[in-house]
């Protein structure tokens, strides 16, 4: 069964906690990224964890291997299940990161690798060195050099995930954000799937934000995305 992680998109540690007081019980994972991680610090990921909750910290390191490798130990220190790195970093940076959430064994955070950010296309991908391939070959690219250099996973949206979870190795995590029920509002996001196409697709985990945090119950939302997951 796949997971669903409420993108805890907003500014401060209250409005967090309120926010997830409202979702209550219907979900335990929450994503933190660089909005919140860097108004609150790490006391952020202890006040979510301190509610039973667990973690995805999105951070998407890119830096040389020794930085990387360190900056995973502080997120496996906070007790995060989830963390993200650029693929693009290469195989030395990814596998300092595999290695060093190695160290948690047991409780190791997974590290997740993004592949190429969504919101840059052929023209983009030229301007920075990479002419020889669309965005899509790219991805796959990205998406086995990640996996073969020992992450556990990758981000991608729900246009990739299919092809990619019928490649890569079994027990590989994808985790697609880009979801929405149908008839929600679609918001700034371009290329949706619904929870059941995504699930049927091979995302293990959706990442879900607005739907849930904005509806006038996120409660009753978060249940019924479930339930659609569930049917999938
Ligand atoms: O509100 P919404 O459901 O669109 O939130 C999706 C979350 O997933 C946001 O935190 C967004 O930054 C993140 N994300 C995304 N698309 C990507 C990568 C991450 O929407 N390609």
């Amino acid at each position: 069964m796949a997971e669903l992680i409420v993108a805890l998109d907003v500014q401060s540690r209250e409005e967090a906690e309120q926010k997830i007081r409202l979702v209550g019980d219907a979900v335990s994972f929450y994503k933190i990224g660089l909005e919140l991680f860097v108004a609150e610090g790490p006391d952020i990921v202890k006040a979510v964890t301190g509610l039973g909750k667990r973690v995805f910290l999105d951070l998407k390191y890119h830096d040389i291997p020794r930085t990387v490798e360190r900056a995973v130990r502080s997120g496996g220190k906070l007790g995060v299940d989830l963390m993200t790195i650029h693929a693009s970093g290469g195989n030395a940076m990814i596998r300092a990161a595999a290695e060093a959430a190695a160290e948690f064994g047991a409780a190791a955070p997974k590290i997740l690798a993004v592949t190429v950010l969504t919101s840059m296309d052929e023209q983009d991908l030229k301007d920075i060195g990479v002419a020889s391939r669309t965005p899509a070959e790219q991805v796959r690219a990205a998406a086995f050099l990640a996996v073969a250099s020992g992450a556990n996973g990758l981000v991608c949206s729900p246009k990739e995930v299919g092809a990619l979870s019928a490649s890569l190795k079994a027990g590989t995590l994808f985790v697609t954000p880009g979801v929405r029920p149908a008839g929600a509002a679609v918001g700034d996001q371009k290329r949706v799937a619904t929870p059941a196409d995504a699930v049927r697709d091979g995302a293990t985990h959706l990442v879900v934000g607005r739907p849930i945090l904005g509806a006038s119950d996120p409660r009753a939302a978060a249940l019924a995305i479930l339930e659609e997951m569930r049917e999938a």
